[in-house]
């Protein structure tokens, strides 16, 4: 069953000075799925999403989010419209209690009253945040930092969440919660495009796939055929 596309990227091409990071992609994201970007190190994923977010300029084609053409508007605003990008790495910041780090992640939210609810919100998906709402974000473990910076994103309210390898660095046991929140958050409704190395979990959550080879999209497909995809099985999955 075809869902509503709610992002759609259309021959979008970007780069840094002479590198061309992404040479003409096409990509779609169905109204409440959870769509994997996958690819192996320097093929473009986070520069995907930073495109999508307004963070890096494309160079030609199109970002298209609920049906607005978004190629050129600026990060605050695409964050505002309910586009919101988790970045690699966690991004807490030092000296800042995990409440203040939370508080900055809704600065897009003008209403003192749904800031106020968004944490309650925040806090209830992730008790470990409200036990530790006055400690420093940065002597968070590293899965609980994670969980911040995921929260620090629902403080926006988004419609659709990028994820960029939210589960890098972490153990595997805290990599598999990680994967479960992801799931939790689509269930409540929030759409996902997830950049993440682990293909085998990526491909079990997802409900469609792309995989990026330099730049270029080299397949895609549902999920659960990429998973039986020998070339995805040999490059991405191992034995
Ligand atoms: N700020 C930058 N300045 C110059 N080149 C960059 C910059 N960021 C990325 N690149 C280059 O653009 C290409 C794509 O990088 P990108 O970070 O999008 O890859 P990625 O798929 O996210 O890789 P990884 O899995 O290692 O995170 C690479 O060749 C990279 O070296
Ligand atoms: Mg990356």
């Amino acid at each position: 069953m075809a869902s509503e596309t709610v992002l759609e990227l259309e021959g979008l091409s970007a780069g840094y000075g002479r590198i061309e990071a992404l040479k003409g992609i096409d990509l779609k994201v169905g109204r409440g799925q959870i769509v994997t970007l996958l690819g192996a190190n320097g093929a473009g994923k986070t520069t995907t999403l930073k495109v999508i977010s307004g963070l890096v300029r494309a160079q030609s084609g199109k970002v298209r989010f609920a049906g607005d053409d978004i190629t050129q508007m600026d990060a605050h605003t695409i964050a505002q419209a309910g586009l919101v990008h988790v970045p690699e790495g966690r991004h807490v910041l030092k000296g800042l209690s995990v409440r203040e780090n939370l508080e900055l992640g809704a600065y897009t939210v003008k209403s003192v009253a749904v800031r106020k609810q968004r944490l309650e919100e925040v806090f209830a998906q992730f008790p470990i945040l409200k036990t530790r709402a006055n400690s420093d974000g940065s002597l968070l473990s590293g899965g609980e930092q994670q969980m911040l910076a995921i929260g620090r994103a629902l403080m926006h309210g988004p419609k659709i969440l990028l994820l960029d390898e939210p589960s890098m660095g972490l153990a595997p046991k805290l990599v598999l919660e990680t994967m479960l929140i992801v799931k939790r958050l689509n269930e409540a409704g929030t759409t996902i495009l997830l950049v993440e190395q682990n293909a085998r979990l990526a491909l079990k959550l997802a409900n469609f796939g792309y995989v990026l080879e330099n730049g270029v999209i080299r397949l895609s497909g549902p999920a659960a055929e990429l998973r039986s995809n020998p070339a995805i099985v040999q490059a991405y999955l191992g034995t």
